[in-house]
């Protein structure tokens, strides 16, 4: 049994990797299953949330209850989202968002032209997604409360503490290596401006339970200074 906690709010969640195409054929991604995200909209929606996801290219099937927007690109996941946050309370970034794309893209597969040469891609930067809608969060001097996760490779803590400086965002999520692309289970750290806080290592959906309260928590006492 889940306390709905967040009923009566609204949730929007990105998941999953972006895909960037270089031809109608080929592009760069990330390595992400989605099911962290997908966790979470689960156990938003068992807490009496309105949810809504962005989901990037994830083999995975629609939480019940729950409304997905289907995207592959990171630009196409900023326009989805953006047309989602003005009527959402809490944002949670925990898509895999392609840090650059090509920079031209081709409207016909690129061919092999048999000379041995590779081409060479140039790459330009996509938005970051999870700092647009914070700052302009800021400037409007709204109530959305927005939530980061970060997968790094070394030296979670530090990188975590200054993500979530960096974006102006009240809770980052760690994911504690090894990185757990696809796995069923996770271990998450939490970090707001009391500190930094290990939870045990869960199934995701467990820890979707627990960080969906976490969020309830911290808004209601928000709301309460
Ligand atoms: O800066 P970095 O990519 O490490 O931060 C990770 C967090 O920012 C995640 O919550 C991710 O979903 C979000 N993000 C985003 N758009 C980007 C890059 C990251 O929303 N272009």
């Amino acid at each position: 049994f889940q306390p709905k906690v967040l009923a009566g709010k609204r949730v929007l969640i990105t998941a999953g990797p972006t895909f960037e195409a270089m031809d109608p054929i080929r592009g760069i991604t990330n390595h992400s299953s989605g099911k962290m995200g997908f966790a979470i909209a689960r156990a938003a929606r068992e807490a009496g949330a309105d949810v809504t996801l962005v989901a990037g290219p994830v083999a995975l099937a629609t939480p019940r209850g729950v409304a997905r927007v289907d995207v592959q690109s990171a630009r196409q996941m900023l326009d989805a989202t953006l047309a989602e946050t003005p009527r959402a309370d809490v944002f949670v970034a925990t898509a895999a968002v392609a840090d650059w794309r090509p920079a031209n893209t081709s409207d016909e597969k690129i061919k092999k032209d048999g000379s041995g040469a590779a081409p060479t891609v140039r790459f330009t930067e996509n938005p970051d997604i999870l700092l647009t809608v914070a700052q302009g969060e800021r400037a409007r001097k709204g109530a959305l409360f927005c939530v980061g996760f970060a997968a790094e490779s070394h030296d979670l803590v530090a990188h975590a503490q200054a993500k979530r400086a960096r974006k102006g965002i009240p809770l980052l999520v760690g994911n504690i290596g090894p990185l757990t692309f696809g796995l069923d289970d996770n271990q998450l750290l939490l970090v707001d401006e009391h500190g930094v806080r290990e939870l045990p290592r869960a199934s995701k959906l467990v820890l979707a339970r627990t960080l969906v309260a976490e969020i309830a928590r911290r808004m209601f006492a928000d709301s309460r200074t």
